[in-house]
């Protein structure tokens, strides 16, 4: 199911105390925003809009370098405003479509509350991921004794809020509360709408006061999770004079057959990348019926695979290729290959390992039938 996004960012933060608007502060090592927005694209968001100051427009470049698949446009004087200009910049999406409306300030966005929600609204005008309240309650006035109020079915709210758009520009158009809705689904209450509750996460923290920072800093390691991903590829020897391996060609007295260069160790090490992030194989990206593909250096498919992991906020932590071969001998090359993997994929070669042994005269490689590679990689991204 294809959805878009609205995130609020127009707020000025100011119960976060002096300095940058919280939304453009740095956590756990990038912008506050840029963590729901990468959360949203890896979840396969159509399109994102982000709702700023005019001052903040120019903020956005910078915040969401390297980013595809976002738009900013200019918000209102409050947060009902903000929404409602971020609905109207969706105008060319449809208008039954999916919008989950976010607050900038919430940066754990993870895919199972995305996941949840769209699932909730299938059958509800709205979806909202919400927590049930779990501390004792007090009311407390000036003077007044102290009163313990019955957390019985109360919930804490969160953003992202899922609802049908043309649903949600219709409530906000009937909107004629005197007060200013707190959330999005307050207002598709108002018009007698049905909103359902979805799994809250309390990783949806919203920063909101200076103190909030400490605790999401420490936050922000548990949003990220590490994946492992694993790659195999074998390609039979023919007659030739050189051979393509890890992206470094060697002379040698027979080469590689495959469709492209044959390199089995780029196939290996791309399979792997695109398996941590669940995307299929390297035949699913390029297909080998393709001609296009026809002598292909492997480090395009390499490559490709790399930027989809950024794409989605992730990091490439390490990569551990083996060559299983008889001959050539891999050692000479191995700190060439090395280097070569390190450069493609702009890691420090400590990252790096490529690894060589035979199967002592055993099996396929050792009949020097053929050549076999194996990967494994570990990837960060959000959860
Ligand atoms: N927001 C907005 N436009 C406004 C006001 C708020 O887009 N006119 C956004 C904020 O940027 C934030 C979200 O709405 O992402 C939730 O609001 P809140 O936490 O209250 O943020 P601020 O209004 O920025 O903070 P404060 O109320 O402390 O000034
Ligand atoms: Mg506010």
């Amino acid at each position: 199911m294809t959805f878009s996004v609205v995130i609020v960012a127009a707020g000025s933060g100011t119960r976060a105390g002096p300095g940058q608007a919280k939304q453009w502060r740095p956590l756990g090592g990038k912008p506050v925003l840029r963590w729901s927005v990468e959360a949203f694209l890896a979840a396969g968001a159509a399109k994102i809009v982000i709702v700023t100051t005019p001052g903040g427009a120019q903020a956005l470049n910078g915040t969401l370098a390297g980013l595809d698949g976002w738009q900013g446009t200019t918000g209102g004087a409050t947060r009902a405003l903000s929404v409602q200009s971020g609905l109207k910049a969706l105008s060319e999406r449809p208008l039954d479509e999916p919008v989950l409306v976010h607050d900038a300030a919430r940066p754990f966005v993870t895919q199972r509350t995305i996941e949840g929600l769209l699932d909730t609204l299938s059958d509800s005008d709205g979806a909202i991921p919400a927590l049930p309240v779990a501390d004792t309650l007090k009311r407390a006035g000036s003077g007044e004794p102290l009163v313990t109020t019955s957390r019985d079915n109360l919930w804490r709210a969160q953003t992202p809020q899922a609802f049908r758009r043309d649903v949600l520009i219709a409530a906000y158009a009937a909107w004629t509360g005197d007060q200013e809705p707190t959330d999005d689904a307050q207002v598709v209450e108002a018009t007698g709408g049905q909103v359902a509750l979805a799994p809250g996460d309390p990783l949806l923290m919203k920063l909101t006061y200076p103190e909030d920072f400490a605790m999401a800093e420490r936050l922000a390691g548990a949003a990220r999770i590490t994946r492992i991903g694993q790659g195999f590829d074998a390609h039979r020897w023919g007659p030739g004079e050189s051979v393509w391996l890890c992206g470094v060609e060697i002379a040698h007295d027979e080469t590689l057959i495959g469709h492209s260069d044959a390199d089995a160790g780029l196939h290996a090490l791309t399979d792997a990348l695109l398996g941590a992030i669940g995307e299929g194989d390297i035949g699913d990206h390029f297909p080998p019926t393709d001609p296009q593909w026809k002598g292909a250096a492997s480090d395009k498919f390499l490559i490709h695979a790399a930027d989809l992991v950024r794409a989605r906020g992730g990091l490439i932590v390490n990569v551990d290729v083996t060559l299983i071969c008889e001959r050539p001998k891999i050692k000479p090359h191995r700190a060439a290959m090395r280097e070569r993997l390190a450069q493609i994929l702009a890691l420090p070669l400590d990252r790096v390992s490529v690894k060589a042994t035979t199967t002592e005269k055993m099996g396929f490689t050792g009949r020097g039938e053929g050549l076999a590679a194996q990967a494994v990689v570990a990837v960060e991204t959000p959860a």
